[in-house]
């Protein structure tokens, strides 16, 4: 039976925080190097203003593949949540166990795992699959972005009503399982009204991250109530990337401030229920064998009918307009890792000014991540915010809809065409809601915004501007671009 009833509404409560992202910042201001010189003879088409910077590679600690897996379906990087028997009369069994999951992880939904926290009471909290696997035509892929979660929900809306809940069921805020939730509590309560995206589908996982180094010392990783810096409710929202492109890259995330040691950065979702480092420090060792598998992971091939005609006509035109930031596909791949400048993508700039505006808070992430726990030790992971998104590989790119790193762009032929892109749009969440024509998802577009399931491109961080690239192609030309794109 699928989840539905509810003895305290724990739906939107659990699906959790963080993980990945995080802060840091480089206050320096930018210096405007397409400054420099006015081209001494113009030529008859003037070149886009390019600024490109290659990301060097660092060496990673990579583990064993199915350890991996078997870690990241089951493992127990999570050390408190909802006591099993409450979790399932909370939110009802569901055992559709798209996971394949053994024992009494085949009755909850593939975003939770259930767990034992270290005084042995059997424990549900949302992994790494709640915002990192979804459906595409109704198939389950592990590692694509979640792209349906609704962050519109205050998660500590009824966080009252679970802990009266959870007490009356075990007998008070003296019981084991109390003892068990309680940190869950304590970090959904200050997480909930920060955390708060205006559309679903917008994901807040740096703002979590954000939240939780604020209640966490850099070093212990002990918890205090009062927060170490004031971070204001303002979310900037992104989209999840798809693991199986992380095998090429250089940094994590779209701003790729995610240097160094990347093992390091996936204990930042511990940071929602973790006591202190020394289980980091147990997960340290474990975080090389989940690296392993998403290395391992491959995109999905276009389910659908390619036209290779057309899609052979394309790849000349994908040459000569993309190569140089995205990357060559097939037999001659090559991925130059580069990262552009906002000027010269134009994009929504929000997401990356976050990191590099100086600021209280900014200061202190930087300060938290690159100096603390995380940063130092024998393999450290470093933030280094230098401003622009990276140009990210295109394998699979047909399944991760919507588009740029907030998701504000419906389809791949948007992307390509930037006026044809609505100030206000909705679309049904289903997974089977696709568009083979323009690679993306079916949508409506609105007058306004109407309702958390609008994208309003108006309002901070959401705007849906920029890339600029395929506006000069063709109609003829966009279309063999397009299927081209499919093969990829
Ligand atoms: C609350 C949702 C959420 C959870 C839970 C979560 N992540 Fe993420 N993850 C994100 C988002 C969003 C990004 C991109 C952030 C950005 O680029 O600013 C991301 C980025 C990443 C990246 C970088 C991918 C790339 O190509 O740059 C990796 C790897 C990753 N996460 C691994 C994990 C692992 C492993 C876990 C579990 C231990 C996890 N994440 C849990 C939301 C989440
Ligand atoms: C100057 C470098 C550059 C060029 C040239 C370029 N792109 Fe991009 N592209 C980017 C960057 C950077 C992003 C990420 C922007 C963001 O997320 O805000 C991006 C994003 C995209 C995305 C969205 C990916 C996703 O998962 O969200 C697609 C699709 C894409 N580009 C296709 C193309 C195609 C096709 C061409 C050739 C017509 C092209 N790009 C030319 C730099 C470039």
């Amino acid at each position: 039976m699928k989840k539905h009833v509810k003895i305290f509404a724990l739906t939107g409560l659990l699906l959790f925080g963080y993980a990945c992202s995080s802060d840091s910042n480089n206050y320096e201001p930018v210096p405007d190097p397409d400054e420099q010189s006015p081209a001494p003879n113009p030529e008859p088409e003037p070149e886009p203003i390019l600024e490109l910077d290659a990301i060097p590679s660092s060496a990673q600690r990579i583990g064993d593949v199915v350890k991996g897996y078997d870690f990241l379906i089951n493992g127990n990087y999570m050390s408190s949540g909802v006591p099993y028997q409450a979790f399932v009369q909370g939110s009802g069994e569901d055992n559709t166990n798209v996971l394949e999951r053994s024992g009494d992880n085949a009755n909850i939904a593939y975003e939770y795992t259930a767990v034992d926290a270290a005084n042995g009471v059997r424990i549900v909290s949302p992994n790494c699959m709640s915002c990192h696997a979804g459906f595409i035509n109704n198939e389950f892929v592990v590692g694509l972005g979640n792209h349906a979660a609704d962050f519109t929900i205050n998660r500590a809306d009824n966080i009252g009503l679970v802990s009266t809940g959870i007490s009356l069921l075990y007998g008070g805020p003296n019981s084991d399982e109390w003892a068990a939730y309680n940190q869950f509590r304590k970090s959904i309560e200050a997480i909930g009204p920060k955390t708060l995206t205006k559309t679903r589908g917008a994901n807040p996982a740096d703002k979590i991250t954000r939240v939780l180094a604020a209640h966490r010392d850099k070093n212990s990783l002990e918890w205090t109530d009062t927060p170490n810096v004031n971070v204001s409710d303002e979310v900037i929202p992104t989209d999840v990337p798809a693991w199986w492109l992380l095998k090429k890259k250089n940094a994590m995330f779209y701003h790729a401030i995610g240097r160094k040691d990347f093992c390091k950065s996936f204990i930042g979702s511990a940071l929602l229920t973790l006591d202190d480092k020394t289980k980091a420090e147990e997960l340290d060792t474990k975080m090389p064998d989940i690296l392993a598998y998403i290395y391992s992971l491959e995109a999905p091939s276009y389910p659908f009918e390619i036209d290779d005609d057309r899609a052979a006509q394309g790849k000349p035109i994908f040459e000569e307009n993309c190569v140089k930031c995205h990357g060559s596909y097939g037999d001659d791949e090559s991925y130059p890792n580069l990262l552009v400048s906002l000027k010269t993508i134009g994009t929504d700039p929000a997401l990356s000014d976050l990191y590099t505006t100086p600021s209280n808070v900014n200061d202190y992430f930087l300060d938290w991540f690159n100096t603390g726990w995380f940063g130092t030790g024998s393999a450290g992971l470093e933030f280094n915010a230098e401003g622009g998104y990276l140009a990210p590989p295109l394998d699979g790119v047909w399944a991760t809809a919507p588009y740029f790193h907030n998701g504000s762009v419906a389809t791949i032929a948007q992307v390509l065409d930037s006026s044809t892109r609505p100030k206000y749009w909705s679309r049904s969440f289903n997974s089977t809601d696709y568009d083979k024509e323009n690679l993306g998802w079916n949508y409506t577009e609105e007058v306004f915004k109407t309702d958390k399931e609008t994208y309003d491109t108006t309002l901070k961080g959401y705007g849906n501007g920029g890339h600029i690239f395929g506006d000069k192609l063709t109609n003829e030309q966009r279309l063999a671009l397009l299927e081209y794109l499919k093969t990829l």
